[in-house]
């Protein structure tokens, strides 16, 4: 199957120009001027962004999490992505103590198999690490597996101590892999929420209280000064306060390879919407937590200039009221008790579209900035460039006719995901993906889905390079 795009305006994160595409199989074959290709198939493209495929490095579908599974799984999240403009996930497969690495790997191999409907890869969660392990970090990063996140939060499920942090960032300078850390200093706050229950402080607000943001500054700064030590790079995930961020940019100011992401929910929604009546805070719970509207004017200039690298989503749905699919109520665990709501909001398919109107639409980014954030330094952190990231000869034909004036709301009723509320419910956007192409597949257009379950493929990815 061959595709020609004619007439769009084609972005990369350094290009932008007005030319044809011709996609051919699997591949972006050549780019010019009034090509002189037949094709199977002709799409105008005129007065429309092409860009590459989102790529979010941060999802968790089917993950479970205190005493449930994260509502999407690998096909409803993954076609919800798609909607998006997103054609690459890079999900996490978790290592429980006990397991081996290849045990955890295998696990969510099968969670994906038949179902992902775009390319996918995976991060590997460390939850112990024996000196004995350290050889299956190494194979891990022989199959492709070539980052691993581990935790300073979560005591008891996730956390690990400093020193095991420390061993498998000296790891990752022998075997090429790359360290993601989740910042918190989670056995203060482990105190912190006893103590707040104990005083029959239970509302969904008190587990944005009990996680205050020194708790995320402090371990950011902890797990940089370990990398440091151990002398290799190190990638803080879902950067949520000024205070964090500003660990990250300090270290980078002083030459070290120190890099982070955040998330739409940290640049969008605020502290205030813990206060929400009722119970409705907890729909957004997620860890870090959202905080004090301050915040977000420092992480969306640190995107500008940098000092942040990439968005991801962290989408990790948790169905709300109604339920969705063969889901629930699931954050009412938490009913009576903050600390047993579901961590996790949803947001994989709105990424994008959030990114393009609070960054380009309303503080000016150039488009390239916005491919360069979604797509293109998440796919060189992250060992996927230039298969992934970019539009050129030879890459995977991930593509994305993005429709600049397409004006609509975001809502449950309307979104892919499974989950039965949207964060973002009401908010009136600019800009819609109109066609997205997986590997030269036309898997969405317009509002319909294309592609089957199981089209996506296991990337095996390199080392990260930015
Ligand atoms: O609340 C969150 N972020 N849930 C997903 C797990 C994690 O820590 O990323
Ligand atoms: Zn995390
Ligand atoms: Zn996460």
């Amino acid at each position: 199957m061959s595709t020609l795009i004619k007439n769009g305006r084609i972005i990369t994160a350094s290009d932008d120009y007005v030319a044809d595409i011709f996609i051919q199989g699997e591949k972006v074959a050549a780019i010019g001027q009034n090509l002189p290709v037949q094709a199977d198939r002709t799409i105008d493209a005129a007065g429309k962004y092409v860009i590459p495929g989102g790529i979010d490095v941060h999802t968790h579908m089917d993950l479970p999490f205190g005493g449930t599974f994260a509502s999407d799984d690998f096909e409803t999240g993954t076609i919800a992505a798609a909607f998006g403009g997103t054609t690459t996930i890079i999900d996490f497969a978790v290592q429980y103590k006990g397991q081996a690495m290849q045990q955890a790997l295998d696990t969510w191999l099968q969670k994906a198999e038949g179902k992902a409907a775009i390319d996918f890869g995976l991060h590997l969660i460390l939850t112990e690490l024996p000196d004995e392990a350290l050889p299956q970090m190494d194979e891990m990063v022989r199959q492709g597996v070539s980052s691993f996140k581990l935790f300073t939060a979560y005591p008891g499920v996730f956390m690990v101590d400093d020193a095991t942090i420390y061993k498998a960032l000296q790891r990752t300078g022998e075997n090429g892999g790359f360290i993601c850390m989740h910042a918190e200093n989670g056995s203060v706050i482990d105190l912190m929420v006893r103590r707040m229950l104990a005083e029959g402080k239970t509302a969904p607000k008190y587990h944005a209280l009990s996680r205050p943001a020194t708790a995320e500054g402090e371990a950011t700064h902890r797990v940089i000064a370990l990398a440091e030590m151990a002398g290799v790079p190190i990638y803080i995930v879902h950067v949520s306060s000024h205070l964090a961020m500003e660990q990250i940019r300090e270290a980078r100011d002083r030459g070290l390879p120190a890099y982070g992401e955040t998330c739409p929910q940290y640049l969008f929604l605020s502290y205030d919407n813990y206060e929400e009546p009722g119970f409705d805070g907890a729909k957004y719970v997620c860890s870090p937590p959202i905080r004090e509207k301050s915040n977000q004017e420092h992480l969306w200039q640190a995107l500008a200039v940098d000092d942040l690298q990439a968005v991801s989503t962290d989408h990790c749905p948790f169905c709300f009221k109604e339920g969705r699919g063969p889901y629930p109520a699931q954050k009412v665990l938490g009913l009576n008790d903050f600390s047993k709501i579901p961590n996790g909001v949803p947001g994989v398919e709105n990424r994008l579209h959030l990114l393009y109107n609070g960054g380009v639409l309303q503080r000016g980014w150039s488009m390239n900035r916005f491919v360069q954030l979604t797509s293109t330094a998440p796919a060189k952190l992250f060992g996927l460039f230039p298969r992934k990231g970019t539009i050129a000869v030879g890459s995977d034909a991930d593509v994305v006719i993005w429709d600049p004036q397409a004006r609509w709301t975001i809502s449950a009723a309307t979104h892919h995901m499974r989950v039965d509320y949207n964060p973002y419910e009401g908010m009136e956007v600019q800009g819609k993906a109109a066609q997205v192409f997986s590997r030269g597949r036309l898997v969405v257009e317009g509002d319909r889905f294309l592609a089957k379950p199981g089209d996506g493929q296991f990337l095996k990815r390199g080392t990260h390079a930015l």
